[in-house]
């Protein structure tokens, strides 16, 4: 791929924006030497403002989220895009949640530019858990976790009873729950269900991949193959 296009789909910039980065000299090899457009240069030697540049696609990322941050972009809400180099934005491919977080749900967020791959993240025939801690208001009753697991609890105005969820009591009013599958507002409305009401709500890991102690709220990291393959339970 021509260096402007390879540029302008990393997001650095319009296909103009980054003719005027070629002629100012921001792109150039390792030792500094100015590169043109045109140029042909190993990926990993080219320099952007003397920086490296951002992986190619495939690319996924882990965010650890915090309140308040949106995940959709279609609002003008503060979004978890925010939280990324603006240039994250404008790629393309671009990145997309997988699976979105309520704007007060906090914890891990995957986001990734590989279709097929999110799919295998939140499609239930992978079986893929995903962990929340969860804070109530009132302190839990003792049936929650049978309904829970029961695969017969229906949500309001669904036809479709939920897959089995495991409940583990942590707390007299906080758990941990396992989901198989995201439905819009699931563990809100599950624990309305049950006649209680979530107060916070945390996402500690999805798969094999928990959220790391060091990444703080708001931080974000690439994704290894070897996060992948823990994701997977490789
Ligand atoms: N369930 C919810 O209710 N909210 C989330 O953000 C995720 C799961």
């Amino acid at each position: 791929m021509k260096l402007l296009k390879l540029l302008a789909n990393l997001g650095y910039g319009s296909r103009k924006e980054v003719e005027r980065f070629f002629k100012a000299g921001a792109v150039t090899d390792a030792d500094g030497n100015t590169l043109g457009e045109k140029d042909s240069v190993p990926y990993e030697l080219i320099r952007f403002k003397g920086e490296p540049l951002d992986p190619l696609a495939p690319l996924t990322i882990m965010v650890n989220k915090p309140d308040g941050y949106t995940c959709s972009t279609e609002d003008a809400d503060v979004t978890v895009y925010d939280l990324l180099p603006p240039r994250f934005e404008r790629r393309n491919p671009g990145l997309s949640s997988v699976g979105r977080l309520d704007k007060d749900t906090t914890g891990l967020l995957l986001m990734t530019d590989d279709g097929p791959l999110l799919h295998r993240i939140i499609h239930p025939k992978y079986k893929l858990g995903k962990v929340y801690e969860v804070e109530l208001d009132r302190p839990l009753e003792g049936h929650e976790s049978e309904i829970f697991a029961s695969g017969t609890l229906t949500l309001k105005s669904e036809g479709r009873p939920l897959l089995p969820a495991e409940l583990e009591v942590t707390g007299e009013k906080t758990a941990r729950i396992t989901l198989h599958e995201g439905r819009y507002h699931q563990v809100r409305r599950m624990f309305a269900a049950v006649g209680n009401h979530v107060v916070s709500l945390k996402r500690i890991s999805i798969g094999g991949l928990t959220l790391p102690n060091d990444l703080e709220e708001g931080e974000w990291r690439i994704l290894e193959q070897k996060d992948l393959d823990t994701l997977f339970g490789k």
